[in-house]
């Protein structure tokens, strides 16, 4: 078999015809590089091989040379076969001559092409942006490059072009994007590299509406050229934060399939159940959510969920099965304590479970979880379990691309350790009109005017309308506790560009590596980034980062100070 780019054609070696190619295809061996002549025919009939596009022809070989021999590869290039992460990246210009992988690099240039053509269509200008930029505040920490002719100077790597692209808007631009990298030195997480690539979009005299329609016109196109094969939902449901915090306990909630959370406190509140009553009179809820089938759960099952609960943040997981599938009566009225199995059944009456039931959506023949305490516990507990049930229970289908927005976003969260209030999208975010009457008295209900695209589970992008006028955006920035002087030392060029009219103006960032993930059907976006960085965030084929050599460090300034531990 020769392998190329386009795939496999089986070569042929006759010894009657080509005795000498013959021979030296014996030398052959997995891998090697080689130069063919031959003739391309027919197979001999009963010998094609259906399972391949080029299963109907073969190559009869008249000269062969070898170009360069191969070492056998550390890994089977040409079956799929599970292979350690680590190996594949360390040999990745192996893992990359893969068909899974090379299918998966095909995808990714396509989904980005369409992007180009689409937006060039419509109007929008690709405009490249520095990567030695200025720190640009997203939530994460900087990578920093020291400056060399500017001792003790340091570079910001972009964690996104945000500024940039709201300047480019001061600069009439009107309508940009950009294939943008981005770089975030954060906790590594299946969906998340230290560098990604954006698609990063700012458009003027535009509003929220806009935004998203172009968004959910440029996502539907793109998934239906291709994906052709899968289901997806269009126009793209919307819903607030609070909806999504509620109702499935995430602000990017796998909506393949429904499992909603639902509120029992008050049914919680009227029992005997000490546990819960006093998490509801510190201040606290109990919500609840059906697993379908799950009435037959063993013990073991069931403390297995307990434990994962647990590990999510909750003190303790409620338990009620409404009997075995098979087992239990056909409706919830004929339901008996007989039938009922719970760590609690004693503090309820059978009508106190129907009501739970009833609530929560749990059928006879199901398991009812639910977990008291403060609201953001409990919601992050419940999301949690409720998309490891959808996991478990094959309740999300590969083949379905659930994209909504989720929209009213709280502009502030507290951060308690440090006492203050930050941006919950960014602090270019404008707040609602509606809510500014609020920005100094109770800025934790000020809503943003910030939009999330999210997709079976996963945050796609983000973005927001934002500030245009320089007394406002001098507002967030002291309600964030940022001094005058730190406000116009690392964002002076803002404010500043703001006084020489600035339009409004807003746009969105979707992350590339996890649209290409969702579109290959990967488990992380690892698979469709050709050299990704692992989960230490090391790229171990070249093993980096490294250690400088000592002149480099003296250029540049800078002296290592030996860290406590490995990871310090
Ligand atoms: P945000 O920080 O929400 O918004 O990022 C936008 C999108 O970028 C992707 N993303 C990542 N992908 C891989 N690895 C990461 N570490 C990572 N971090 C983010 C996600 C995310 O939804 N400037 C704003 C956008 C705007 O307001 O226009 C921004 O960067 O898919």
């Amino acid at each position: 078999d020769a392998r190329d780019r386009a795939g496999l054609a089986q070569v042929v070696f006759n010894p009657e015809l080509a005795a000498e190619a013959h021979h030296v295809a014996r030398e052959l061996r997995n891998e090697y590089v080689i130069q063919v002549t031959g003739t391309v025919q027919r197979r001999p009939a009963g010998t094609e091989n259906p399972r391949l596009p080029s299963g109907d022809i073969e190559v009869s070989a008249t000269h062969l040379e070898i170009l360069n021999p191969a070492e056998t590869p550390p890994f089977y290039i040409n079956e799929e076969v599970e292979v350690d992460e680590g190996l594949r990246l360390k040999y990745r210009y192996l893992d990359l001559r893969r068909p899974a992988m090379q299918q998966r690099m095909i995808m990714r240039h396509k989904a980005v092409k369409y992007i180009r053509d689409f937006l060039d269509l419509e109007g929008f200008l690709e405009i490249e942006t520095p990567i030695l930029f200025k720190s640009t505040p997203e939530g994460a920490r900087d990578y920093l490059v020291p400056s060399r002719v500017h001792p003790g100077k340091f570079y910001a790597l972009p964690q996104s072009p945000q500024q940039l692209k709201q300047l480019l808007m001061v600069a009439g631009y009107e309508k940009y994007f950009q294939i943008a990298r981005c770089f975030r030195d954060e906790d590594q997480r299946a969906d998340r590299q230290p560098e990604f690539t954006q698609l990063d979009v700012e458009m003027s005299w535009i509003d929220e509406d806009d935004i998203m329609a172009l968004a959910e016109r440029l996502y539907t196109g793109l998934i239906r050229q291709l994906r052709p094969d899968a289901r997806l939902d269009s126009p793209f449901p919307r819903l607030t934060y609070q909806e999504a915090m509620l109702k499935y306990g995430s602000d990017k909630p796998d909506l393949r399939f429904g499992l909603e959370i639902a509120n029992v406190t008050d049914v919680l509140a009227a029992t005997e159940f000490e546990v819960a009553k006093s998490a509801i009179r510190d201040g606290g809820i109990v919500r609840g959510l059906a697993a379908p089938g799950c009435g037959g759960y063993s013990r073991r099952q069931i403390d297995d969920l307990g434990e994962l609960a647990k590990s999510y943040g909750a003190r303790g997981l409620i338990t009620i099965a409404l009997g075995a599938p098979g087992e239990a009566p056909a409706s919830l009225d004929e339901l008996t304590m007989e039938h009922v199995r719970s760590n609690v059944a004693r503090f309820f009456t059978i009508q106190q479970v129907q009501e739970l039931a009833r609530r929560t959506g749990t059928k006879p023949g199901d398991l009812l979880l639910m977990v008291a305490g403060a609201e953001a516990v409990v919601a992050n507990v419940l999301g949690s379990l409720r998309s490891a049930l959808g996991e478990r229970l094959g309740l999300a289908d590969p083949n379905y691309f659930a994209l909504a927005f989720v929209v009213d976003f709280p502009m502030f969260e507290r951060n308690e350790d440090e006492d203050r209030w930050e941006p919950m999208h960014h602090m270019f975010t404008s707040p609602m009109p509606a809510d500014l009457h609020l920005l100094e008295t109770d800025p934790g209900n000020v809503r943003a005017r910030a939009y999330d695209l999210v997709c079976n589970g996963y945050e796609l992008g983000g973005g927001s309308i934002r500030i245009h006028r320089r007394e406002l955006q001098q507002q967030i920035m002291r309600l964030i506790n940022l001094s005058p002087e730190v406000q116009q030392e690392r964002f002076g060029h803002m404010l500043e560009a703001f006084t020489y009219g600035a339009p409004p103006h807003g746009g969105i960032a979707t992350g590339i590596d996890r649209v290409a993930m969702l579109l290959a059907g990967a488990p992380n976006i690892r698979e469709v980034i050709a050299f990704p960085k692992n989960q230490s965030a090391q790229d171990v084929m070249t093993d980096a980062p490294s250690e400088v050599e000592a002149k480099q460090l003296g250029e540049l300034h800078v002296r290592v100070v030996p860290a406590p531990s490995a990871h310090g």
